[in-house]
């Protein structure tokens, strides 16, 4: 096995067999592949292309280039179930579905990643949660599982390292933004998490990771084939992105407003809806309701009798928070020494937001990552955030509210904001974040 070979036949526009893929994908975890290989094949690979078979061959080389987890020795009496989504700014789905599953009897290991780019990530925001193991061992992340149902938690080393090695690689070789790449390397980590069921939310608009709907579409579409290529049953909904999601982008807060939800907050807008959609798709994906509408009743009942805060505690007991986390939030979780006001330099309704500017101003007060080894301040954001077509302006509500460590810094982030955010003389008409199911 020469991994030039692979390289060439891939150049010259030929198939690669499941066993050429194999070696090649060992090689790159185990390091024998060297970096200048890796990086030449992830770029015949974005010129070339994959098809169907050699996607799947390539996923499932790359999930069995670590270890796989198998949940039978648990007996656990229901599905294993998760989530992912292409990233957002003020995408805190994950912290209320991975609850509500568990309550309606599923199973949810989640592996989550952390803030990449504007983006914010769910492990950030679980580690703003004091005492939790957002990074437990294998003994504790399957105790977390069968006690309450659900673990938000990051990858061990052992999950898929070709992906792991092979990301950075292509970070720094423009060889991210390959259809085929990205597709092995979001559902290698989910497949080697012993999955029986997937819901995928694929994002499009100003905050999302691919700002075209058609492009978002084509990514859905490849990510259920491969997934269903390899046996894993799959959907993906395809939502919008134009706005941030909820009323709140930084990571307390984030969680403060997944608490709400859980604990009887209001149960409205756009981070509903993407929620309760998400949750019933992967109920019924588990066998866990008979049709869509049984879903989403499953799904309001968990949340009605406090089932689902329940097992969300429970979850956090486990991996090492705070027992009376939901009972007394503001205990907990920090606060910014600074909270201002952002008021509309003028009267009118919220027509657009750039999302991605919203999502660097978060980053900008401390609360993502410049680069991988930052640290996160998880006090900082925005809350209040004016959802497009909130009537603003003087006497009316304000653009958000910022929550910063110094003056300066929530001057800069008003700032960013004013500009970030679009006031027309209308009211737009709203839209149904969830645009298409593939
Ligand atoms: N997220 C991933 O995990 N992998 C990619 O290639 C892109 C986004």
């Amino acid at each position: 096995f020469l991994p030039q070979e692979v390289i060439r036949t891939k150049r010259d526009g030929g198939r690669l067999d499941p066993d050429a893929l194999a070696r090649f994908v060992t090689g790159i975890a185990d390091g024998s592949v060297t970096e200048g290989q890796a990086a030449a094949f992830a770029m015949a690979v974005f010129f070339r292309g994959l098809d169907r078979a050699e996607r799947v061959a390539l996923l499932r080389a790359m999930t069995n280039s670590g270890s796989v987890l198998d949940w039978t020795p648990e007996g656990l009496p229901g599905p294993i179930l998760d989530k992912h989504s292409t990233g957002g700014v003020g995408d805190k789905v994950s912290l209320v579905l991975a609850p509500i599953v568990a309550a309606c009897g599923g199973f949810v290991p989640m592996i989550s990643g952390r803030g990449l780019g504007h983006t914010g990530g769910t492990l950030d925001k679980m580690e703003s949660i004091p005492g939790y193991r957002a990074q437990p061992d294998t003994p504790l992340l399957r105790q977390a599982v069968r006690e309450a149902g659900c673990a938000i938690v990051g990858a061990t080393a052992d999950i898929a390292p070709a992906d792991r090695r092979l990301y950075a690689i292509r970070d720094v070789t423009a060889t991210v933004e390959s259809l085929d790449l990205i597709t092995c390397s979001i559902l290698s980590k989910k497949l080697a998490a012993g999955l029986q069921g997937l819901v995928l939310d694929v994002k499009f608009g100003s905050g999302a990771f691919m700002p075209e709907r058609d492009c978002a579409e084509a990514l859905a579409k490849a990510l259920v084939d491969a997934a269903t290529g390899a046996g894993l049953p799959t959907v993906a909904l395809l939502t919008d992105m134009d706005q941030v999601l909820g009323r709140t982008a930084g990571n307390a807060l984030e969680v403060r407003e997944c608490l709400d939800i859980l604990t009887g907050g209001a149960r409205e807008g756009r981070l509903w809806d993407v929620t309760r959609e998400q949750t019933a798709e992967l109920l019924l994906l588990g066998g866990l309701a008979t049709d869509l509408d049984d879903a989403r009743a499953k799904v309001d009942a968990a949340l009605d009798s406090g089932r689902a805060a329940e097992h969300f505690a429970r979850m956090v007991r486990v991996l090492g928070g705070p027992a009376d986390l939901l009972e007394e939030p503001g205990k907990h979780l920090a606060a910014a020494p600074v909270v201002r006001a952002v008021e509309a330099p003028r009267a009118g309704f919220v027509a657009g937001q750039d999302v991605r500017a919203i999502g660097l101003a978060v980053v900008a007060l401390g609360g993502g990552r410049a680069k991988a080894s930052d640290p996160v301040d998880p006090a900082v954001g925005f809350s209040d955030v004016a959802a497009l077509g909130t009537r603003v302006g003087p006497g009316e509500a304000p653009l958000c509210i910022v929550h910063a460590r110094t003056g300066a810094e929530a001057d800069a982030a008003a700032e960013a904001i004013r500009r970030a955010v679009t006031i027309g003389e209308a009211e737009p008409v709203p839209q149904n974040p969830v645009a298409g199911r593939v």
